[in-house]
Order: C-alpha cells, then structure tokens, then sequence
C-alpha cells in the first residue's frame, strides 16, 4: 500500500479479516526506522511524548510545536525506511481542538507535517465537531476514549467504564465519534468486557491499551515496550526488552574507556599520508624558525 490518506480502508480491511494490528507510539527517526523494519501496523506520534522524552509532568504541556517537530522527524524517517509503507496517525495536542477553526488549522499543519491521519480525545461536542471538520476537510481521525490523559485532571481514577451506566456512555460515545467519520477509536485502560462491546458494535476498529485482547489492535508506547523508562508502570505495559540497562551499561563502557585511556583505537582515528606530514612538520619548523627570528630581532637580541 503506498502511503496514502488511505488508513480507513486499511482498518476496515484488517478488521474484515479478523487481523489484529500493532501500532506503536513513536517520536523520532531512529525508533521510526526500527519500527518499519519491525513490520509495525501503523504508527502513532503520540503526545506521550510530553512525558516520555520531554519531561513535562502532564500531557496538557505538550504543544502543537512540539507535535509538529516530532511528527517531521518520524515522517522523514518512515519515508526512507526501506519499507516506507507505515501510516503516520499525529495526536492532536491538549486544547489544540477546542473549535472547528483550530481543529482544522492545527490538523492541516499536522498533515503538511507528514501526518496521514489525526487522533484527538473525548466525544463531547467539541470533539466530535472537529472529527467532522477534519473527516470533511478529507483527513482521517482517530478517536480517543476511556482514559484520555488530556482531561486527567477530571477523571476519577485510571480505569474508565467500570460500572454499567460510565460502559454505556463510552460505547455511546464511540458511536457517535463513528457518526462523526472517524475511522478508529482508542480505548485506554477500560474493562475487557466494555472494549469487546464496543469493537463489536463499531464498524470502526478499536485499537487497545490496557483494554483486553478484544479490541481490533493493541497500541503500546515504544519506549515501554524496549524498557527505555523508569519508574513505576502501568501494568498494561509488557516490556519486551530492557533497552535502560542496555544503554546505560554501553554509556558507563564509554566513560570508562575515556578515562582509562582504552578509547580511541587506532582503528577510531585517521592519519596523515606520511610525505605530507612530513613537509607540514618541516613547514612548520620553518614558520616555527621564522616567527622566533622576528621576535628576537635579526640580531637575536
Ligand atoms: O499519546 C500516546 O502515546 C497515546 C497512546 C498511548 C494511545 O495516546
């Protein structure tokens, strides 16, 4: 598949077949190559990022610049792997959606970014308003339900549609970002039983994270998922690598190779071709002669 904005029908032809997809959150060119190489269904430039590699404290930091920086850099990256075939789905940053005209405004830069379809959060009016405007303007939008990290702030606890009446207003809610045109919606950390429901319910595919094996496609972030984090861990995430030690012990290596002297090699460095060294040394002795006699005077005082 050439990389088109052709991701609906991808979804709904992998959804038709019953094959699940594995989407990868992602933020630069280095794990961007990996992934393609890795055969990734899709991937996302999540706005996890905030957290993962920028170090701000909330998601609500991250600004429509640092998405679109971001999202250049995997954009690039997956347009030079050998198989450059992976769709790009950009989040839409916190309060970057709050009407159609910056919905669509912020979506287009996304895009002319290298994005091929936008995810944003929640399915109240204002969300769904954007979802049409996007859809409309000929963009493919993923919707994000369950916990959204944007509106953290006002949820109560991490796991969303736990009792009967929240389960309904989330499948309420898929049904009408699906209304709207979206294409896929995210379901993070909701009951197994809910997520089965509402992929049964959508035509759209759902893509899980921390919502059971009965969504359409699982989505983790690629630093959890090589063990490039710190720090306590949702228990959805499986670490599949513990890329941290890894790295750090290559990094203390180095340091000690540095100071005792191990590093470089000769095989790290490169030499002068030997006649040429040798007239740079006697120029240089010359110049040396030279710039002595004018400080001490012809007569070497
Ligand atoms: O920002 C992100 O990486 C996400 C995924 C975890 C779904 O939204």
């Amino acid at each position: 598949m050439p990389v088109t904005l052709s991701l609906p029908r991808l979804l709904r032809d992998a959804k038709a077949r019953g094959e699940k997809l594995a989407m990868v959150s992602l933020y630069d060119a280095p794990s961007a190559a990996l992934a393609c190489e890795a055969s990734v269904d899709l991937i996302l430039v999540g706005d996890s990022l905030g957290n993962t590699i920028l170090g701000y404290e909330s998601p609500v930091r991250v600004t429509m610049n640092d998405m679109l920086h971001h999202t250049k850099a995997v954009a690039r990256s997956v347009r030079n792997a050998s198989r450059s075939k992976v769709p790009i789905i950009a989040d839409l940053p916190f309060g970057s959606y709050t009407n159609v005209r910056s919905a669509t405004r912020n979506g287009a830069d996304l895009v002319r970014a290298g994005a091929h379809a936008l995810k944003l959060e929640g399915a109240g009016p204002s969300s769904v308003r954007a979802v049409r405007a996007l859809t409309e303007m000929g963009v493919p939008v993923v919707g994000h339900l369950g916990f959204t990290p944007q509106s953290s702030l006002l949820l109560e606890g991490v796991v969303q549609g736990k009792t009967g009446v929240a389960a309904s207003r989330l499948l309420e809610g898929a049904q009408r970002l699906e209304d709207a045109g979206c294409c896929s919606v995210v379901l993070e950390v909701v009951p197994s039983e809910v997520a089965r429901r509402v992929t049964a319910e959508l035509s759209a595919s759902t893509i899980g994270i921390g919502a059971g094996p009965n969504c359409d496609g699982q989505v983790l972030v690629w630093h959890d998922l090589v063990g490039f984090t710190t720090g306590k861990l949702f228990r959805f995430v499986k670490r599949y690598a513990e890329a941290d030690t890894l790295l750090k012990e290559a990094t203390e290596a180095f340091v000690g190779e540095v100071h005792s002297e191990a590093f470089p090699e000769a095989k790290h460095a490169w030499t002068m071709d030997e006649a040429e060294l040798k007239k740079w040394m006697g120029a240089k002795d010359h110049e040396g002669a030279e710039g002595e006699e004018k400080r001490q005077g012809p007569d070497g005082s």
